[in-house]
């Protein structure tokens, strides 16, 4: 499904400069010191309140900064914090070497993916960044994109072969690429949501976001954003998005290098759009059942302001969903969102 079809109009381009999160000498860097000294052992709260002369809610708040600036903080009750990890960073230097763009900070790559089509950056290209400010979801949602710990990336397609309505089937495509691999390689039960959400055991591992330009029997461009947890501890996600969303360390307990990640999935994203182009949805439609979590279920999809319930029976070859309703009337929906 194509989430978004667009017409610009910038009336001002904003440049992003990377910011330092924590900054020197704050309250933060000083638990951080504590915490590097007490090489990963716990350290209470009361503790690093009484030295740094603070509540231990203004601990806990600060905690909370360095988590969103990609470090490693397991907090235990009793026991307190203890240092697990130092950021990781994408190598950028690497990824930059293997054709993907890579930005330190940006609103959205898939804003900047918009930028660099209208510019001329041909089809086939990938853009990436450690931290999106401005990172949005489906239906005009957020997307939570702290650094060092997610893939947030979008690849520009300018396909001349497929009208819009050919293409809507290439969310699909991607989510049943991701949710393949993760099965295949890491043994993950990666479940599709239709259209296009990636769970596990039913949490939000990630989620495929698509917009276009173009007219009815042309494309200017296609651009599929991709967010993915990837390191995430639970208390690092903001305590509205904790139990509805999931990273693949807290389900797997493994650390993933993100920056081969992206090249594996961007080569196999690759290599996915080129068989579509060609021959469309059809040879992606089995890998894609064989992940559904949504077929075979009752469902309640919203669209365009109402709900339609019923069973979730099987896709078309343009990715809609074939549902039962409650009445034994079948419907064919192109576009809404299961809740
Ligand atoms: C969703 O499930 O709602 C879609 C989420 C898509 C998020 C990705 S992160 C990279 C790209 N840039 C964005 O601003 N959004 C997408």
């Amino acid at each position: 499904m194509v989430d978004n079809c667009f017409l610009f109009s910038y009336h001002s381009i904003k440049i992003c400069i990377a910011v330092i999160v924590v900054k020197r000498n704050s309250s933060a860097e000083y638990i951080l010191t504590y915490l590097k000294a007490n090489g990963g052992s716990y350290i209470s709260g009361q503790d690093l309140s009484a030295r740094l002369g603070i509540s231990r809610a203004a601990v806990s708040k600060q905690v909370g900064k360095l988590r969103l600036a990609g470090y490693r903080i397991s907090s235990a009750t009793n026991r307190g914090y203890s240092l697990v990890g130092e950021p990781d960073r994408l190598d950028s230097k690497l990824l930059e070497a293997q054709n993907i763009t890579c930005l330190t900070l940006t609103e959205s790559t898939n804003r900047e993916a918009k930028r660099l089509a209208e510019k001329g950056l041909p089809g086939f290209n990938c853009i990436a960044a450690e931290e999106q400010s401005e990172g949005r979801g489906r239906l005009g949602r957020d997307w939570f994109s702290p650094p060092g710990s997610g893939l947030w990336f979008s690849i520009l397609l300018k396909p001349d072969t497929v009208t819009p309505a050919e293409a809507a089937p290439i969310t699909l495509v991607t989510a049943a690429v991701i949710a393949d691999y993760f099965n295949q390689t890491l043994k993950l039960p990666v479940k599709i949501k239709w259209p296009n959400d990636l769970l596990v055991n039913e949490k939000k591992l990630g989620g495929i976001l698509t917009e276009l330009k173009g007219e009815p029997d042309h494309i200017d461009y296609l651009i599929i954003g991709i967010g993915l947890n990837i390191s995430q501890n639970t208390e690092d996600f903001p305590p509205g998005l904790r139990g509805k969303v999931t990273s693949l360390f807290i389900e797997s307990g493994a650390l993933q290098n993100r920056t081969s990640l992206l090249l594996q999935l961007r080569d196999r994203l690759f290599k996915a759009y080129q068989l579509f182009f060609q021959e469309g949805f059809k040879p992606f439609s089995a890998q894609w059942k064989k992940h559904s979590s949504t077929l075979g279920r009752k469902v309640t999809v919203r669209l365009a302001g109402q709900t339609v319930s019923g069973k979730a029976e099987d896709i078309t070859e343009q990715g809609a969903l074939i549902l039962t309703d409650n009445n034994g009337a079948k419907k064919i929906i192109n576009y809404g969102e299961i809740i």
